[in-house]
């Protein structure tokens, strides 16, 4: 059996399709139509559709022996993260930021601060020697500071265009973001051809530098 690849429902998943299908990877059904999580795909692989912070789990566990997810995540799973990182995949840029209402300062005072990554927040925060206190959303945080639930929040950024429409501005650039291959380390021992044929064939049809 070839290898089964744990993938990041959502934006992610529209840019890691074309990107897949030059590998030679591709769902015998349509992945975009179909209710099905689970699918087989030409070279006998086969590809599980989930939430973005799952994908990190399922292949810690060995149920994926490959996951495709965003550094984001990568990052929020922590420093205790159970397997490895292979491979860049130079798709889904964007940027972890604080950001706040333009003009407001957030230098001095109380810092009350909304975000769904809450590890990453805290561990920036922690870095630059300041108590905060980290408010855990699970989406939609721009609406945070506008409503007065928070004064800034820790978010991904690509366009700008959420944070223009709500009245927010960049303020600090926590990191750089883009998607990742992620292996289980037992498989990258015991399956070890397979693991070495995919990344061979994902970094062939990724962008030069990622
Ligand atoms: C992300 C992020 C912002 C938006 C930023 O949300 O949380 O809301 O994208 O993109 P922009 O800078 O191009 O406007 P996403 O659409 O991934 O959905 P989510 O709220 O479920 O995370």
């Amino acid at each position: 059996m070839s290898l089964t690849i744990a993938l990041n429902r959502g934006r992610i998943l529209k840019e890691c399709l074309p990107l897949l299908a030059r590998a030679g990877i591709e769902p015998l059904d349509d992945i975009h139509s179909s209710r099905k999580l689970i699918f087989d795909a030409t070279g006998g692989y086969r590809l599980i559709v989930m939430r973005g912070s799952d994908v990190p789990t399922y292949v810690e566990h060995g149920v994926a022996d490959v996951g495709i997810t965003g550094k984001d995540t990568i990052l929020e799973y922590g420093d205790g993260a159970d397997f490895y990182e292979r491979l860049d995949l130079g798709i889904g840029r964007c940027r972890l930021m604080v950001a706040a209402p333009v003009g407001a300062d957030i230098d001095t005072g109380p810092l009350r601060v909304a975000t769904k990554f809450v590890n990453v927040a805290r561990s920036w925060y922690d870095g630059l020697g300041r108590q905060v206190t980290v408010i855990p959303l699970a989406g939609a945080i721009e609406i945070a500071p506008l409503t007065g639930l928070a004064d800034v929040i820790v978010d991904i950024v690509d366009t700008g265009n959420t944070l223009r429409a709500n009245g927010l501005e960049e303020r600090e650039r926590i990191v750089d973001i883009s998607t990742r291959l992620i292996v289980n380390r037992a498989s990258q021992k015991t399956r070890f051809d397979a693991v070495q044929t995919l990344v061979e064939r994902l970094r062939a049809v990724t962008a030069p530098g990622s």
